[in-house]
Parts: C-alpha cells; structure tokens; sequence
C-alpha cells in the first residue's frame, strides 16, 4: 500500500505549509478540482519544488468525447504528474483512445476510472445506471481492465471483487479511509487501514484525518508505521 494524501485545504498556502510539513515522507499527493481549478500548474511545480519525490495525483475525473479526453490525457502527461483519472462511463472507445495517445509517452502517467461515486445511494444510482452499485462498479472495472487502463477508483470493500474480476495486479485507490476508527465525516462507510490492507487496497486516500490533525506530521508518521506492519 502507498498513502495518497488529499490536498483538500482551502487555500494554496495552506496546501503548500502542509506538504511542506510531511517533505520527508515519499507519499503520493491528491490534487483535486478545487486545488488545480485555482492553482493551477504553478501548484503542482511548486508542490515538486519541496519533494521531487512527492507522486503527484490528480484527480480530474475527465469525461468527454475520446478525443478531447485523448487531448487532455497528453496536457496531463506533460505537466509530469504520476497519475490521473477519468470517468470509466465515458465508455471503451475513450478509455482506448487515451490509452493509445498516452502510448508514445515513456514515463506515462497511471490512469484509473472512477467506478460508481460514493455519494451516489443506490436508489439514485441505479436511476441512472439501471444497475447495482456492486455490479456497475465490477463491470466497469473489467471494461478498464480491458482496454488497458491501470486500475480504478472504487470503495475499499469494492476493492477485492474487483481484483477477482479482473486481476491482483489491476490497482484500487480508495477514499473512505479513517486509518484509526476516525470520525467518518460525510463518508457513508469507511475502513480503518487494516481492513484496507485486507481487501487488497493499493492507495488509501486520506485527507480529513490527516490534516485536522493537531500534528499532520506525526499522524503520518503513525499511518506510514502502521502501513509497514500490514
Ligand atoms: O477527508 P477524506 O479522507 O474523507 O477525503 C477523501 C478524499 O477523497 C476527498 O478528496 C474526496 O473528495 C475524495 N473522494 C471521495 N470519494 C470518491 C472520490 C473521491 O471521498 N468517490
């Protein structure tokens, strides 16, 4: 597993004062609309400027038509970031599409597609989707496995079926994380990291936990710890 922190802050100092904080830890950084919307390019630079070895993930869940997903993947690629996202109902023919442009890329970003949104409940998910969340989620999980995306976004208790339906190696970043039994928020259900760890779960994304924390610092010091362990 490998912590991904969400830059959720509302500002850019603010974002900024907290990676500078956890500069020596080698974690992955969400960035997210709000942060990248105002911030920008300069942000992501200057979030490389405190640790070149920050990974940097940002999460733009792109939906489109395949080229103008395909054209803003390249964009992506080009401001150096490790991964992105798009969402998987944009459909194959664009998952395929941003796949063969990002192809000619040597060090091309991972990308995931965003199953089912967490805030969706299952009545007004399958109003849309005319299908469960659990199996939406596990069929558009093989429909980016198949057109050679590298994994997706879903819930921690998503995360091992999927692996099932498509394969160990096919990545999970989950949000919903509350490391130590943490006050849940606006989560609908969360899970601690060791049941993370046992779903198979390769990114936990955790934001509030970690940066309403008196000491970030050490918080992190205490997941990283933990996280060794598992
Ligand atoms: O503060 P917390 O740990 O709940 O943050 C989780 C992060 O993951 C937030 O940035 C939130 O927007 C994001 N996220 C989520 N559920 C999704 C997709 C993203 O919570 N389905």
């Amino acid at each position: 597993m490998e912590l991904c922190i969400a830059l959720d802050l509302p500002s850019a100092e603010e974002n900024l004062a907290l990676a500078e904080s956890l500069k020596n830890y080698n974690v992955w950084m969400k960035v997210g609309f709000r942060a990248y919307i105002r911030d920008g390019k300069p942000f992501i630079e200057a979030l490389k400027a405190i640790n070149p070895d920050f990974k940097i993930f940002l999460d733009l869940k792109l939906y489109d038509i395949p080229n103008t997903m395909a054209d803003a993947a390249e964009e992506i690629a080009k401001l150096g970031v490790d991964m992105f996202n798009i969402h998987a109902s944009a459909g194959a023919v664009a998952m395929k599409t941003v796949m063969d442009r990002l192809s000619t890329y040597e060090n091309r970003p991972l990308v995931l597609a965003v199953t089912a949104l967490t805030s969706f409940d299952e009545e007004n998910f399958q109003a849309i989707y005319e299908k469960s969340i659990d199996e939406k989620a596990e069929q558009f999980a093989k429909m980016s496995y198949e057109n050679g995306l590298d994994g997706v976004v879903c819930s921690s208790f998503e995360s091992r079926a999927i692996k099932n339906a498509t394969a160990e190696t096919f990545l999970t970043l989950c949000p919903g994380i509350r490391p130590f039994g943490e006050d849940a928020g606006d989560q609908q259900r969360v899970a601690t990291l060791e049941v993370a760890a046992k779903e198979g779960v390769d990114y936990p994304v955790i934001g509030r936990p970690i940066y309403k924390d008196a000491d970030p610092q050490s918080k992190v010091a205490e997941i990283l710890k933990v996280m060794a362990t598992l």
